[in-house]
């Protein structure tokens, strides 16, 4: 028998729940057509905004890679290395809403059975910023996107209004996902920034707004690394730099640790996992998690530009993984979806050899039993 890969997700179906996120591999038509001719199940396009977008000079992004012998970090190339992550400082897409509207209106005419989700971005600072988001929301909606995910995310950006200065302001993500929410007929999805000290807090204003997910984690806040011999930064315009985004396997435990906390504080929603994926080993700690879908930039950026490889093989891993479970009855990503949410808990809980000297950090209770965990966790 044939393994079922596929989920119902928001109210959208997916032949598969792999998705490529925004970024780079889904800039184009052309791009986008491979990717699907490659068997991704979904695409989310590269964010598109109204305002002109410029980016800097030279690289917009680069791989860095460490070696065993030393585990230095660096960009520069050398044998032997493994990559250990992505940097990048590239803005949102360079095309306006006019070049993308028709080219999402083909590519849903070319694929209409595959996902295509439209990610999109403005301001937040006024009423013809809210205003913006609602064009940019009904644009893509006519032309035949199935969703919408708003960059709440992007780590470039300068504005306070905008971008992960949006997702990092929980008053900002409930009034944003309102005003698209007002026009969306079709589901709305959240991209927070991994940058924030709560994520459940912005998280739980988006779902107050009407988003029907959130999707975690974009890029987090980094810088590359400065060269030993020329001291300059090695990537850099003029001698200077900004901070930007990182990607990649390094940022994997990280981007778990903020799923876990979003799908252990609303365990009933839809979550979209990113993050460190090049195989299906990564996207299932994902869906034991408890998500539904799962995105890829990365590895696929280095898979011919659009993850060919990388599909198949996270095809191939979901097809097997579900065969070898066969016998506890699993059939399909819903089965074992956040099975291993619950394992998460908190330091006392965890077993140790004397239980009865540690006290969360708190000094000992003199007289009284030690507190219990949910006591503990009040405090
Ligand atoms: C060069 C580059 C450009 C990106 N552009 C966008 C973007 O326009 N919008 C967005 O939401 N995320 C953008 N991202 C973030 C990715 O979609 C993704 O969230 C992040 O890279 C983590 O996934 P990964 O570990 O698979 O790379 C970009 C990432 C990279 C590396």
């Amino acid at each position: 028998m044939c393994a079922d890969r596929s989920i119902d997700f928001t109210g959208i179906h997916f032949e598969n729940p792999f998705l490529l996120s925004s970024a780079p591999p889904t800039e184009s038509e052309s791009n986008i057509l491979r990717a699907f001719e490659a068997g991704w199940g979904g695409v989310v396009t590269k964010t598109i905004g109204l305002h002109p977008v410029v980016n800097v000079y030279g690289a917009k992004a680069k791989f860095m890679r460490t070696t065993p012998e030393d585990s230095n970090v660096s960009m520069k190339k050398r044998p032997g290395a493994a990559l250990h992550s992505s940097w990048n400082w590239e803005l949102i897409s360079d095309k306006t809403l006019d070049w993308w509207a028709p080219r999402i209106r083909r590519i849903k005419e070319a694929f209409p059975n595959r996902v295509l989700i439209a990610s999109i971005m403005a301001g937040s600072g006024s009423d013809k910023e809210l205003k913006h988001w609602q064009e940019l929301a009904e644009s893509c909606q006519a032309n035949g996107a199935d969703g919408l995910e708003l960059n709440f995310s992007c780590p470039h950006m300068d504005r306070r209004d905008m971008g992960s200065n949006i997702g990092k302001d929980s008053v900002l993500c409930s009034y944003v996902t309102e005003a698209v929410r007002e026009v969306a007929k079709i589901p709305v999805w959240c991209k927070l920034t991994p940058a924030t000290a709560d994520i459940v807090v912005e998280a739980g204003a988006c779902f107050r707004g009407g988003a029907d997910a959130v999707v975690s984690s974009n890029t987090f806040p980094s810088l590359p690394v400065i060269d030993p011999e020329t001291l300059e930064f090695e990537i850099n315009v003029d001698g200077l730099v900004s901070s930007g985004g990182l990607g990649g396997p390094a940022i994997l435990p990280m981007a778990l640790a903020k799923m876990a906390q979003l799908t252990k504080g609303f365990p009933d929603k839809s979550f979209s996992g990113i993050g460190g994926v090049s195989d299906f080993k990564q996207a299932l700690s994902y869906f034991l998690l408890g998500c539904g879908t799962v995105q890829v930039c990365t590895s696929a950026m280095l898979d011919q530009a659009v993850g060919p490889n990388i599909i198949k093989r996270l095809l191939s891993g979901l097809d097997n993984f579900i065969d070898a479970h066969a016998a506890d009855g699993w059939t399909n990503i819903e089965s074992f979806r956040g099975i291993r949410r619950d394992r998460i808990v908190l330091q006392s809980e965890i077993r140790r050899p004397a239980a009865a000297e540690y006290h969360s950090g708190y000094e000992g209770v003199e007289g009284y039993a030690a507190p219990q965990s949910d006591e503990v966790a009040a405090r």
